[in-house]
């Protein structure tokens, strides 16, 4: 495994191994403090992948004012552990001098997708994320990228950019990884105290609940899935709900009032973010209704 800092080298051990025939490219972006969930992006990337490529930048473009760019966990030895061990063959670590040398004056934005869920209460974030993987799939040129649904805003929102840009990249979008009692794994659970991770179960188990009254028909409409998900999560004291939503996936579009979930066609999110202390926890199931039995 190659550790390389600077977009030249980068772009010389990646011209090393296209010319020994490593090909297709897969690429692993990410900001480092590696879980099992990186670890099963590796898995797949090494599946698909001659060359596996991961990126460990922290991006200060897609941190609010107010957020926690600065405290980011970051852990670069056990990181590079981790990486070597699920087969990446070049991690590249830049510095923010290395990504951003002069204050940037190029930014991509996807409109639309990324004014509700997470963009109503991060303004700016998704332009951060944006900019940033566009300019890393520019460095890194991969023939797949991968991306955990965990995220599923951002994996609509990427492919959406795709798509729109032409850009010769396949977005492989990844399920979520989840501790064994539900809790999706994320960089930011090392923040909870012990009382705020044992309340934050509440948000897979609401998401287990209404998928339950789904297959059982006690909910078939957007607002009913909403209420029963409220009330779940309402039960924790230190939970304070920062979204709830019901929409078409990828379109991110709102369900008609009343309508029932099966009158979308495709594949829905069930999405939520809720707070604990300092510490946003999001989590969502993407499903097509037509696989529920009680919604046909
Ligand atoms: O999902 C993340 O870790 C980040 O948003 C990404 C895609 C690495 C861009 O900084």
């Amino acid at each position: 495994m190659r550790v390389v800092r600077t977009v030249k080298q980068l772009r010389e051990a990646l011209e090393y191994m296209r010319m020994g025939g490593h090909t297709p490219i897969g690429f692993v972006p990410t900001m480092g403090y590696l879980h099992e969930g990186h670890a099963s992006l590796l898995r797949r990337a090494g599946e698909m992948s001659s060359t596996v490529v991961m990126s460990i930048f922290v991006n200060p473009l897609q941190f609010g004012p107010n957020e926690d760019f600065a405290s980011y966990p970051r852990d670069e030895a056990r990181d590079l552990e981790l990486a070597e061990r699920e087969g990446a063959d070049i991690v590249f670590i830049p510095g923010v001098e290395e990504m951003y040398p002069e204050p940037t004056r190029t930014t991509v934005s996807v409109s639309s997708l990324t004014t509700q869920l997470c963009g109503a209460s991060r303004p700016g974030h998704f332009d951060g994320v944006t900019t940033v993987v566009n300019k890393l799939f520019n460095m890194v040129q991969p023939d797949y990228a991968f991306f955990g649904l965990k995220d599923a805003q951002q994996v609509a929102v990427l492919r959406r950019m795709v798509s729109d840009l032409n850009m010769n990249v396949e977005i492989v979008a990844c399920p979520i990884v989840r501790e064994d009692d539900g809790l999706a794994l994320s960089s930011r659970n090392v923040y909870l105290s012990a009382e705020e991770r044992s309340q934050a179960l509440v948000l897979s188990r609401s998401l287990r609940e209404v998928r339950q009254a789904m297959e059982e028909g006690t909910v078939s409409t957007a607002d009913e899935a909403r209420e029963l998900i409220i009330s779940v999560i309402s039960a924790s004291p230190l939970a304070v709900i920062d979204y709830v939503e019901v929409l078409t996936f990828p379109g991110l579009e709102p369900l008609a009032a009343g309508s029932r979930l099966n009158s979308a066609g495709g594949e829905i999110i069930i999405a939520l973010a809720v707070k604990f202390g300092k510490t946003r926890l999001i989590d969502n199931n993407v499903f097509t209704p037509k696989e529920v039995h009680a919604l046909v």
